[in-house]
């Protein structure tokens, strides 16, 4: 009851980007420690430009460079409201700084030429969580570099260690993002153990799907808020993409994520057909 009540807490008063099933909350880093973009120079911010001329720029979610033009990003994160994309114009991916403030010089702006969102995201359930932008200028800052992808057969092995990066808020209930790039590093659960872990809390309705996986048991550590489509990172591969999960930081809640390696040939392909813009490109 209490997980019901603080999800919906948050989720009333968060900026209405996500999509937020009642029984769910989008993932988002707690408990972790400062990172630098000259070391993790994959990760972006995927911010929402002003909507108003005296309102601000608001980061949204995390994202991750996979080749010079190309980033990837959770599809819930493109989504304002359940069936409304977000149009291309109304977000920029920032790269090349540890920094979300607008201060920062060494900070670069990208602006989306287009994206695909997988056709079989489902924005109930979340199963295909998983979405790829294009950029109209290329990532070829100092600070801006491709993570390699796991081939298809990468092995999650149970509780092997892993690292999320994010700039998702650093306390669970409290508003905002932090202004500087954190990581932490987390644990891999097995999907059967997750699915229980949720199941006994009498969350039902939850399925974690084998485009899914789990992470957590490490106290007080998790992704949070805003870390959303950000990366989770094991051996110098991007392997995850923050996704959802209960509480953040709860004992009982992993953290769930999308399995990248399972898309490998969904991400090829589309990457390697880009001179004739498959249909599905929103642009
Ligand atoms: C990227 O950031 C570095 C400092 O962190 C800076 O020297 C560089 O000028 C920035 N921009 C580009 C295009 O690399």
């Amino acid at each position: 009851m209490r997980l019901f009540l603080l999800v919906m807490l948050v989720g009333l008063s968060e900026a209405g980007h996500r999509r937020r099933p009642s029984e769910k909350s989008h993932k988002r880093i707690v408990g972790g420690e400062r990172a630098s973009i000259k070391k993790s120079a994959f990760v972006l911010s995927l911010t929402r430009l002003p909507l108003h001329p005296n309102s601000k720029s608001e980061h949204i979610c995390g994202a991750s460079i996979i080749k010079r033009y190309w980033a990837l990003t959770a599809a819930h994160c493109l989504f304002k409201e359940v069936i409304t994309g977000i149009s291309k114009d109304e977000v920029i991916l920032h790269g090349n700084s540890t920094s979300l403030s607008i201060r920062d010089r060494n900070k670069i702006q990208h602006k989306i030429s287009g994206y695909y969102v997988h056709s079989k995201f489902n924005s109930r359930t979340l199963n295909n969580d998983i979405a790829i932008l294009g950029v109209k200028d290329p990532f070829d800052g100092l600070f801006e570099k491709p993570i390699p992808m796991p081939p298809y057969t990468y092995v999650y092995k149970e509780e092997s260690l892993a690292q999320a990066f994010g700039w998702g808020r650093t306390i669970p209930n409290r508003l905002g993002v932090s202004p500087s790039l954190r990581k932490v590093k987390l644990i891999l659960l097995e999907s059967l153990t997750c699915q229980w872990m949720f199941r006994v809390r009498k969350i039902f309705g939850v399925e974690i799907t084998s485009n899914m996986f789990c992470v957590g048991g490490v106290f007080d550590k998790d992704t949070c808020q805003g870390d959303s489509g950000g990366p989770l990172t094991q051996n110098g591969k991007l392997i995850g993409i923050v996704s959802w999960g209960g509480d953040c930081a709860s004992y009982h809640f992993p953290g769930v994520y999308t399995k990248v390696a399972v898309y490998d040939r969904w991400i090829n392909q589309l990457l390697d057909k880009q001179g004739t813009r498959s249909q599905n490109y929103k642009s």
